[in-house]
């Protein structure tokens, strides 16, 4: 009789792209993958949780497929387990045969102007994180009796942050937002909104269905000079040529329409600026009070892209908060390669690699935003996942000399022995539901519990009050 193989995989991070590569890796007959997940945090689904803006409950469904890779007899998750002060590597390859590293980006990519770090300037990371309910920002103060804001980028990030601060406030009530955060933009003073792009409405990052939110918003009019959309000929050229797609065409005739449309006075104002790049925060008494912008223009860059260039040209604007939205970057793990320029874990398709020999080593794997930087919206994660989950199996015959046999018993002894309260898929679902329940009460799709502590006693409490 012809038996299958077993291999054991350890995934640390249990956001999309660790589900993902979870669900290739169960669907395999021959090996026998056993999958155990771990978070860092005691819930799963990493931005999706903690990134999707509260007012897009739709995207957030697909944590129901994640939810059915869970049910898989062979997945195991273990919350509330960082890798890297709990866990390390060579816990993990003394039990299992291959690990895939799954942690995404956590920090963020600096604009590198003077004034940066002044009170009043903070990235878009934290700011999402916090109005999320995420353990680690929920105790961040922002200054919401500021008058005018700057958001600096011109990504689907820059567009969540732009909304949520002018949105009116009754509009996310309903939604899962932390309750603290709900409180504080219901207090919020913000009139003015300015949407800084450093190129032009053709090569904007953002997507179509997110800048017409912001043109239908109910609370604040979004306003477009008509000269910040006529495109410069090199603009005009690539767009004629279909450089950036559909998404780029369809962006600036959206933009376009807009600026012809009649202001409506509503409370808030978010206006749109291209081609400026911020060059400097200007502050008074340690906080920000004015942004220092330098006009750009566009040139053709070698590898056909148009980049910004300054024109030494500037104009300031007050303000009293910044938000960059730049982009997202990865932190370096314990024991692991580190390629600091892409904030990304080296590798060749999802192996791992030295940085400098480039060498793979063996057993290790990545996917999603640690492997390939932190662009690409959820669905993007799944072909990623399904690459890297290939390249194991391609190198399953390496793990068959030494093929374990059950090893489920030996990572529970380990996290038992260290003391380390780990929090399994049932226990997730108790506090799930706890917060379902907690929600309804407010008329909330959800109210988060937005500490560790309170996660794990509301784990705790509403076990014992399940039992019969
Ligand atoms: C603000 C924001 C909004 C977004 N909105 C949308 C949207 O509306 N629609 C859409 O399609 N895409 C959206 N995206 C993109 C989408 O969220 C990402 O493509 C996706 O989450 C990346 O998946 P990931 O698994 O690589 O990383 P993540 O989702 O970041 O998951 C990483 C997981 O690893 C865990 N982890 C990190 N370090 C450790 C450690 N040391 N030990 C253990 N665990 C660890 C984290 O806690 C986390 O759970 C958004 C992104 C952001 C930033
Ligand atoms: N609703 C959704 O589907 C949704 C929501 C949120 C996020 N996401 C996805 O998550 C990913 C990350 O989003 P993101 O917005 O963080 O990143 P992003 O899409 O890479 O956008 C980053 C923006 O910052 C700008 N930028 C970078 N450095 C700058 C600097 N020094 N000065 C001024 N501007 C600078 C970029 O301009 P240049 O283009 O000129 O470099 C770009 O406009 C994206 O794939 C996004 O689509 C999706």
């Amino acid at each position: 009789m012809n038996s299958s193989l077993e291999l054991h995989v350890a995934i640390i991070g249990s956001g999309p792209s660790g589900f993902y590569a979870a669900a290739e890796l169960l669907n395999q007959t021959n090996p026998v993958i056993f999958v155990d997940i771990f978070d860092r945090l005691p819930t799963p689904f990493g931005l999706v949780r903690g990134g999707v803006a509260p007012d897009h409950a739709k995207i957030k469904t697909v944590t129901k497929v994640y939810e059915k890779i869970s049910a898989h007899p062979r997945f195991r998750f273990f919350g509330n387990v960082e890798f890297g002060k709990e866990l390390f590597l060579k816990d993990l390859e003394s039990i299992y045969g291959a690990v895939i590293f799954a942690v995404g980006a956590k920090s963020d990519r600096k604009m590198g102007i003077p004034g940066e770090d002044l009170k009043g300037s903070d990235p878009a990371t934290i700011f999402v994180g916090w109005y999320n309910g995420h353990p680690d920002y929920k105790n961040y103060n922002f200054d919401l009796s500021a008058k005018r804001v700057a958001v600096v980028g011109n990504g689907n990030v820059a567009m969540d942050v732009t909304r949520i601060l002018a949105v009116n406030p009754k509009n996310l009530q309903s939604s899962d937002i932390a309750d603290y955060a709900l409180e504080a933009l219901k207090k919020s003073n913000v009139e003015e909104i300015f949407l800084l792009g450093r190129r032009g409405p053709a090569q904007a990052a953002f997507t179509n269905p997110e800048i017409r939110e912001l043109c239908e918003l109910e609370g604040a009019d979004l306003v477009i000079e008509p000269k910040e959309i006529n495109l410069d000929e090199l603009s005009k050229k690539s767009l004629e040529q279909g450089s950036g797609g559909l998404t780029a065409k369809n962006n600036v005739q959206i933009l376009q329409e807009q600026s012809q449309k009649p202001i409506k006075n509503q409370p808030k104002k978010i206006i749109v600026k291209f081609l400026v790049s911020p060059v400097e925060l200007i502050g008074k008494d340690g906080k920000v009070t004015e942004i220092k912008l330098e006009k750009n223009k566009l040139y053709l860059e070698k590898d056909g892209s148009l980049r910004p260039k300054g024109t030494g040209e500037y104009e300031t604007l007050p303000i009293d908060l910044v938000f960059r939205s730049v982009g997202y970057k990865g932190v370096p793990l314990t024991d692991l390669p580190f390629d600091p320029k892409s904030g990304a874990i080296p590798n060749e398709k999802g192996r791992v690699m030295e940085l400098e020999n480039k060498k793979i080593i063996p057993g290790l794997y990545v996917v999603g935003w640690a492997k390939r930087g932190p662009s690409g919206v959820i669905g993007t994660n799944k072909p990623d996942s399904i690459e890297t989950a290939h390249k194991l199996l391609e190198d399953f015959s390496i793990y068959k000399g030494n093929n374990r046999q059950s090893q489920q018993e030996k990572i529970l002894d380990l996290l038992k022995e260290r003391k380390i309260d780990f929090v399994t898929y049932e226990d997730w679902k108790t506090l799930d539901l706890a917060e379902i329940e907690q929600g309804k009460k407010k008329g909330k799709e959800r109210e988060k519990y937005t500490t560790i502590p309170e996660m794990l006693s509301a784990i705790k409490k509403n076990k014992i009050q399940s039992l019969p």
